[in-house]
């Protein structure tokens, strides 16, 4: 049986341009991401750094924009300069955000080699937990600084004379959140950015600050928290984060594929307090929306259990969830999610790159592996250009268990004025049914179908591993037809899809 959904698309319709920076991703210094993920001085496609050639190629084929580093909890216990100049100098630290040991062989200046190496933005994060706004300047000076004062010559004497000149920092990591070292109240937090944001721009009025924002629409300062922040540091940042990790619970499959409701619900709710702020405050500027942590992370499960007691491990087994194509499925429909939003939400890190909730697997010295996450990710991020249109869909509903009553199709389109190419990505939100999905294009002319790719499996709970990376891939969408400007395709239960058509 067969559910029938519509979509309207009109060039003039248009939430704004593509945000290169929808596209980012994150590297903590947790588990296996840095060590034995992108690092692996002993893997025979290390280069002089010991970063991995085949990782690399892969993060080059995922297309990503940002990667945010080096944490994510890890930040809020930091010390960068530790992980600067002669490799066998540096100290070795305890990591209480992941209970593990932190060698410090990569630091800044190796990680902006593998930036340059891998063709990304750095977006660096500074550590307001147990420091504060000297060493977010000593930092920042080392990074951006010329040469003639003491960070800045440091950098120099580590091989680096020309400043790296990065653009993107965050204002410490989830200092909502308990859990994290050096947890704040709001009132707290928001000083502590205001002043550390203000001596920045001071030093380096040329880059954009995040300050944090809730760690979860779940967590009970939701909305308060941003409220207060804000109030304290609105003129002095440019984003407030949003970080939201999704699971499936108790075989309730129908929710968990809906999950782009809570980030659609996270974002407005952000979009209206941020705003509220700005009328309060008699402010000009907008605030956006930073999504830098966002992903499928079964948080319940053995893997993401730090070690306990005297077990302080380097680069442990953590974080390492194996993906389904549900899991794919949802991660694709989160970026409708955020490409919908890319009006407000202007950069977002999927969390994280490499090994820890990662689209990339890597064995230690050995095979490099792609997961089914990586798929949605990798052809969104490549296909998506020009401009975002708003879309008016007609889709029949389903009850969830989460979020009532959700349409069962999710789906946004880009338009590329130069090429005239149009790109639909859409999914199908139901467990049981396919769904016949009309789209009426009339307002473009003369289009063409040049690809139709569908992301579905029978078992939706079939897990890409290191044995059998590939047995289901996208496949082409052979029921896709258009004529007379209306376009039609069959989208199989449990699926993520892609169409796109270019002037005839
Ligand atoms: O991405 C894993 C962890 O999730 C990050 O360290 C933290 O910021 C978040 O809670």
């Amino acid at each position: 049986m067969s559910d029938q959904a519509t979509i309207t698309l009109d060039p003039a319709f248009v939430v704004g341009p593509v945000q290169r920076r929808t596209f980012g991703t994150f590297v903590e210094h947790l588990g296996r991401c840095v060590y034995s993920g992108i690092h692996d001085p002993g893997h025979s496609t290390a280069d002089a750094d010991g970063f991995r050639g085949d990782v690399v190629d892969l993060v080059k084929e995922l297309g990503i924009s940002t990667v945010r580093y080096p944490g994510g909890n890890f930040v809020s216990g930091y010390r960068w300069e530790d992980a600067i100049g002669p490799v066998e100098s540096r100290p070795r630290r305890l990591d209480l955000a992941w209970h593990s040991t932190e060698p410090n062989l990569v630091g800044v200046d190796e990680f902006m080699r593998w930036v340059a190496k891998a063709g990304v933005e750095p977006m660096m994060a500074i550590n307001l937990g147990t420091r504060g706004v000297q060493e977010a300047l000593d930092i920042l000076e080392y990074c951006n600084m010329p040469t003639g004062t003491y960070w800045a010559d440091k950098r120099a004497e580590n091989g680096h004379p020309e400043p790296y000149k990065i653009r993107l920092w965050c204002l410490g990591n989830e200092m909502d959140g308990p859990w994290q070292t050096g947890h704040k109240t709001p009132e707290e937090y928001g000083r502590v950015a205001a002043e550390t944001a203000r001596a920045m721009r001071q030093m380096d009025p040329d880059i954009e600050l995040v300050a944090c924002g809730s760690s979860g629409s779940g967590m009970d300062t939701f909305g308060s928290w941003e409220h207060t922040v804000l109030s304290e540091c609105y003129e002095v940042v440019d984003h407030v984060s949003a970080h939201a990790y999704y699971a499936e619970h108790d075989g309730d499959l129908a929710s968990f594929l809906a999950s782009a409701v809570d980030m659609d619900h996270f974002v407005s709710s952000v979009v209206a307090t941020a705003d509220a702020v700005r009328a309060a405050g008699k402010h000009t500027k907008r605030i956006m929306i930073s999504f830098d942590e966002w992903n499928v992370w079964y948080q319940d499960r053995a893997e993401s259990q730090p070690p306990e007691g005297d077990d302080w491990p380097v680069a442990p087994v953590l974080l390492e969830d194996k993906y389904s194509v549900a899991d794919a499925v949802v991660v694709g429909g989160l970026l409708i999610s955020l490409l919908r939003n890319s009006d407000r939400v202007q950069a977002a890190s999927l969390a994280q790159l490499v090994n820890v909730i990662a689209p990339i697997m890597t064995e230690p010295g050995g095979r490099v592996w792609k997961q089914t996450t990586f798929y949605p990710f990798a052809l969104t991020s490549q296909n998506a250009k020009g401009e975002v249109l708003r879309l008016a869909v007609d889709s029949p509903k389903h009850e969830t268990k989460k979020y009532g009553e959700v349409d069962t199709l999710d789906a946004v389109a880009t338009h590329d004025k130069e090429t005239g190419e149009v790109t639909i990505f859409a999914i199908n939100r139901s467990a049981e049914n396919a769904l016949s999905l009309d789209v009426a294009l009339h307002a473009f002319g003369d289009l063409a179908v040049t690809e139709a790719v569908t992301y579905a499996n029978d078992d939706p709970y079939w897990q890409a591993s290191v044995e059998d990376p590939d047995s289901v891939l996208p496949q082409e969408n052979t029921s896709v037809a258009l004529a007379d400007g209306k376009l039609t395709v069959e989208l199989p239960a449990v699926s993520w899809s892609m169409i796109k058509l270019a002037q005839a």
